[in-house]
């Protein structure tokens, strides 16, 4: 059972209660090493993404989108090692992307034959703006180019019966796209492939740049959900891009209104604004009693891997992950915690006042929490000596030394650590 429980727990309006809620995870899909890699300044050498793809495993990824290998020669032989070094365990599927034309296509699947398991992930991109200014084309011509790599994909595959192969059709541009033609052109791609309830393709619908309110994207989802022929033999996926910093409500919305996977980067890496962050996505549904099925157990560990192989900073205050988000300043804060830790239960419910997770939970530490500068009150300072040097100081003394330190955080404008603290209470008490 879980300590954390989903909010809210009033009754907001006098239907149903709750409206909607996400009780299980989606599938989880994670194109760190494709949208993500494509959007870095210097994209990974191959060694980076070995180490990014192990990490991707050892978090609980079973999904893992690894490339493009016919954009790249790097992509193309970074595939091939991890086919031919047997480096994909048995659970994990790799996915490798590709646009819809013919050469493509073939080296495309020769990246990925041998794997055990492998999605050919095929794209065109179909909203009007393309149609009109890009390609030219009628929506029966950008039809044609859907189906027509559909038919390649299916042919070539065959050929290699060693491996089973799944399929995977994005709309790119999905979001601005008139929602009858992206139901058109989806049913006339699954009419070719014929997935069926047990051998399912996937449908990926994205947001590719986000350029509305989460509500209209989960409509058009669920729209789709809704109206797509042979439904129950397929997989709805988002991908939500976050140009409007609300990608993770999008996929939430989304999930909600029908869709059964998600493709992600870790900390919200990929083009642009990123693409949806899946460590905050999956401890969301931490924080509400869902388990995920990803282990973030060792946040750091994780986000230094990340940080070292995309060469981009998480931000400090970046949710679940920053080295700001499990530290109060502020003096109320840090006496609210620190009456809330005093008071949990181990393998009660969780109820302690401003965090909304366990620190532990992520494996960072309760002594990281509480902080000090010139707005923190006496509880700050108090704790920190109690938890790092056994101190117990008497209220009073709480108030009296609360002044000396702040007179000195107010002097250097500065974050005065537990040391410091320490320092100063051995000057003012026992080195008159
Ligand atoms: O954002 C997008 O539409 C994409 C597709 C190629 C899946 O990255
Ligand atoms: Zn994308």
């Amino acid at each position: 059972a879980s300590k954390y429980r989903a909010f809210p727990q009033v009754k907001l309006t006098d239907r149903q209660w709750p409206d909607n809620a996400i009780t299980k995870p989606p599938i989880w899909m994670s194109t760190d090493l494709r949208d993500g890699n494509q959007a870095l300044i210097e994209p990974m050498s191959a060694e980076k993404k070995l180490r990014f793809f192990e990490m991707l495993v050892q978090i609980g990824l079973k999904e893992i989108e690894v490339g493009f290998p016919s954009a790249s020669q790097t992509d193309f032989d970074f595939v091939r090692k991890l086919v031919e070094e047997n480096r994909i365990p048995d659970d994990v599927t790799i996915i490798v992307l590709t646009q819809s034309r013919d050469e493509l296509i073939r080296r495309t699947v020769a990246s990925a034959a041998g794997a055990r398991r492998a999605i050919v992930h095929l794209y065109n991109s179909v909203a009007p703006v393309f149609r009109k200014v890009v390609f030219g084309m009628s929506r029966e011509e950008i039809t044609q180019i859907a189906t027509s790599g559909t038919t390649l994909v299916k042919q070539l595959v065959a050929q290699h019966p060693e491996t089973e192969w799944g399929f995977e059709y994005t709309p790119e541009s999905f979001s601005t796209t008139e929602l009858d033609f992206s139901k058109h052109i989806c049913d006339a791609v699954s009419a070719i492939w014929k997935p069926t309830p047990h051998n399912k393709m996937i449908v990926n619908l994205p947001s590719t740049v986000e350029c509305s309110t989460p509500n209209v994207y989960a409509d058009q989802i669920e729209w789709m959900s809704r109206k797509l022929a042979r439904r129950d033999s397929l997989i709805i996926s988002v991908h939500p891009h976050n140009d409007r910093g609300t990608a993770v409500a999008s996929a939430e919305l989304a999930v909600m209104a029908g869709a059964d996977r998600v493709e992600g980067c870790l900390f919200g890496n990929g083009e642009r604004t990123g693409n949806v962050d899946l460590v905050t996505l999956a401890m969301n549904l931490y924080t509400q009693g869902v388990h995920p099925g990803l282990d973030f157990s060792d946040i750091d560990s994780v986000r230094k891997c990340v940080e070292e192989c995309n060469q981009l900073p998480v931000h400090p205050r970046h949710p679940y992950a920053g080295d700001l988000v499990f530290t109060a300043f502020s003096g109320s804060h840090q006496d609210a915690i620190k009456k809330g830790f005093a008071q949990q239960q181990p393998g009660a419910l969780w109820e302690v006042p401003y965090l909304p997770i366990d620190p532990a939970d992520m494996g960072r530490s309760y002594d990281a929490v509480i902080r000090v500068n010139s707005q923190s009150g006496k509880g700050g300072m108090a704790y920190l000596l109690e938890q790092e040097y056994g101190l117990v100081l008497p209220r009073r003394l709480q108030i009296e030394f609360s002044r000396a330190v702040q007179a000195v955080a107010d002097a250097s404008g500065r974050e005065i650590a537990a040391t410091e603290i320490h320092d100063i209470f051995s000057r003012e008490y026992f080195e008159q």
